[in-house]
C-alpha cells in the first residue's frame, strides 16, 4: 500500500518549481490554496511544491501575494524569461486569451516543462498543435481546470470510465450562462447579465460566455479524448442564450421544462452529432434541476448507464482547486495521453433530429399578422401544437409576445420557416426558438 511521505522525509525531496504566468480571480485563488495546502500538497505530491516566479503584466502594481506562499517567487513582467529559466519545472497559465498564451505554452513544452492550463481557448483551437508538440518533447500539458471547474470530468474520462463506448453526453458547461438563465426568472436579459457580472462570474464583455463559444470550446475537449480526434468548431452549431427573455422562463414553468445552454454529443449508426445550443429540458431531466453557476455533464453508456458529475463551474477557488489538483498530478510526474488521430471530418447537426420547438415572435397586435406567421410555417410543414398571445387591453398595434409550441420538426426545417416571414416581421425583433429535448 502506498503511503503518503511524512514532513521529514519530504524536507529531502527536491521541490517542484512552478511559474505562475496571471494573478487574477483565479490566480490568485491558486496561489491562495497553495498556501492553505501546502503540507497537503506536499504530501500528496510527494515533494514540496514552491512557486518561484509569477508573472504579471503591471508588476509595479501593488499585488496580494500571500505572504506564506510556499517558495520565494521573484514578481516579475517578463514571461518568456520565466518560462525559460532552468530552476522552473512548471508553468501555470493563468492568463486567457489565445495569442500569448499560445506562444507560451508551446514554448515551455518545448523547452521540455510541464504546463497546467485553465486556458480552454487555447487548447480548443490549437489543441493539435500542443498536444503535438507536447509528444515530441515528452512533456506533459494538464487542463483539467479548463473544463467545467471544479467538476474533475477530465480525469473521469480519461480514466474513470473505458474508452470508447460514451455514446450520449450531454452538459451545463457555462456557469455564466447558467447562473444568467436562473437571474432571468425575475429580472431582464441585460439586468441578468449584470447580476452575473456583480457575482464575479461574466467579464465586462460577456460574449464569449454568451454567445455559446466558451462552452463550444469545451465540448471540443470532451470531444476529442472521447473520439480521439479533434473537432474543427467552425464545423458545429453553436448557438447562444442572447435575446432570451423572462417570457422564456415562464413558457418553461408553464410546462414543466427547464432552461438551459446544452452542449451535446450524440454517436449512432449515421455518425456523430455536435453542438451547443439553448434546449428546454423535462422538469425529470437530471440536468433540469442545476443551478447558479453550476456545470453538470451527463454521460450515457452501455456498460455504467448514466453518470451524472455536477459542480461549481466558474469562479476563482472552484478552478483553483482543479489547477492545483493539476500541479500535484504534474508533480507526481503522472502524465495523461491525450490521443490525437486526425480531425473529425462527418460532423453531424444535433438540429436535425425532429423535435418539438418553442417559438416566440415579438409582432404588432394587428390583424392578419398571426395569419402570415401560420402561413410561413405551413409552408415548410412545421405544425402548431399550442399558440398562445398575451392580452394587452387598448394596445392595438404595440407589440406583443406571440409564443409557440410545434409539432416535432428538425431545427432546419424550422429555419426555413422563419426565412419565409416577410421582412417588416423578421426586422422587428429576431425570432427566438428553441428545441424542447425529451
Ligand atoms: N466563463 C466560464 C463560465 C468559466 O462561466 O463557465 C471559465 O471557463
Amino acid at each position: 500500500m502506498q503511503r503518503y511521505p511524512s514532513r521529514s522525509d519530504l524536507s529531502d525531496m527536491e521541490s517542484y518549481r512552478i511559474a505562475l504566468l496571471g494573478l487574477g480571480t483565479v490566480g490568485r485563488a491558486v496561489a491562495e490554496l497553495l498556501c492553505t495546502t501546502r503540507d497537503e500538497c506536499a504530501a500528496r505530491a510527494g515533494r514540496p511544491i514552491e512557486v518561484s516566479r509569477i508573472v504579471v503584466r503591471d508588476p509595479s502594481r501593488d499585488r496580494e501575494v500571500p505572504p506564506d506562499l510556499p517558495g520565494e517567487a521573484i514578481l516579475g513582467g517578463d514571461a518568456i524569461e520565466a518560462i525559460s529559466d532552468p530552476e522552473i519545472d512548471a508553468i501555470v497559465e493563468l492568463v486567457g486569451g489565445t495569442e500569448a498564451p499560445l506562444e507560451w505554452i508551446r514554448l515551455a513544452l518545448e523547452q521540455g516543462k510541464d504546463v497546467i492550463t485553465a486556458n480552454k481557448a487555447v487548447l480548443a483551437v490549437h489543441g493539435d498543435e500542443l498536444f503535438g508538440v507536447a509528444d515530441h518533447h515528452g512533456s506533459s500539458l494538464y487542463y483539467e481546470a479548463s473544463v467545467a471547474a471544479a467538476v474533475p470530468i477530465l480525469q473521469v474520462i480519461q480514466q474513470g470510465i473505458p474508452a470508447g463506448p460514451v455514446d450520449r453526453l450531454t452538459g451545463i458547461l457555462n456557469g455564466t450562462c447558467n447562473f444568467i438563465l436562473g437571474r432571468l426568472e425575475e429580472l431582464s436579459f441585460d439586468e441578468s447579465v449584470k447580476a452575473a457580472q456583480a457575482a464575479g462570474l461574466a467579464e465586462a464583455d460577456p460574449t464569449l460566455d454568451i454567445s455559446g463559444m466558451d462552452s463550444a470550446h469545451k465540448l471540443a475537449l470532451l470531444a476529442r479524448i472521447l473520439l480521439g480526434c479533434s473537432v474543427p468548431l467552425e464545423n458545429l452549431r453553436i448557438e447562444g442564450i442572447e435575446g432570451l427573455s423572462p417570457h422564456d422562463i415562464e413558457f418553461g414553468w408553464e410546462h414543466d421544462l427547464s432552461l438551459k445552454l446544452i452542449a451535446m454529443l450524440r454517436r449512432n449508426s449515421h455518425g456523430t452529432s455536435l453542438g451547443v445550443m439553448p434546449c428546454f429540458l423535462p422538469n425529470s431531466h437530471p440536468l433540469a434541476s442545476v443551478r447558479d453557476e453550476d456545470n453538470a455533464v451527463l454521460l450515457e453508456a452501455e456498460p455504467f448507464g448514466a453518470l451524472v458529475l455536477q459542480g461549481k463551474g466558474a469562479g476563482g477557488m472552484p478552478t483553483a482547486g482543479s489547477v492545483v489538483a493539476d500541479i500535484i498530478r504534474a508533480a507526481r510526474g503522472e502524465s495523461i495521453a491525450t490521443p490525437r488521430s486526425g480531425v473529425l471530418e462527418q460532423i453531424t447537426d444535433p438540429g436535425d433530429l425532429p423535435v418539438r420547438h418553442y417559438l416566440r415572435l415579438e409582432v404588432p397586435d394587428r390583424p392578419g399578422v398571426l395569419a402570415r406567421v401560420a402561413g410561413a410555417l405551413a409552408a415548410e410543414g412545421v405544425g402548431i401544437a399550442a399558440l398562445d398571445q398575451p392580452e394587452i387591453l387598448d394596445t392595438v398595434g404595440e407589440q406583443v409576445p406571440i409564443r409557440i409550441m410545434t409539432h416535432p420538426v428538425s431545427t432546419t426545417q424550422l429555419d426555413a420557416a422563419l426565412a419565409l416571414l416577410d421582412e417588416d416581421l423578421r426586422s422587428i425583433t429576431r425570432p427566438i426558438r428553441i428545441r424542447i429535448e425529451e
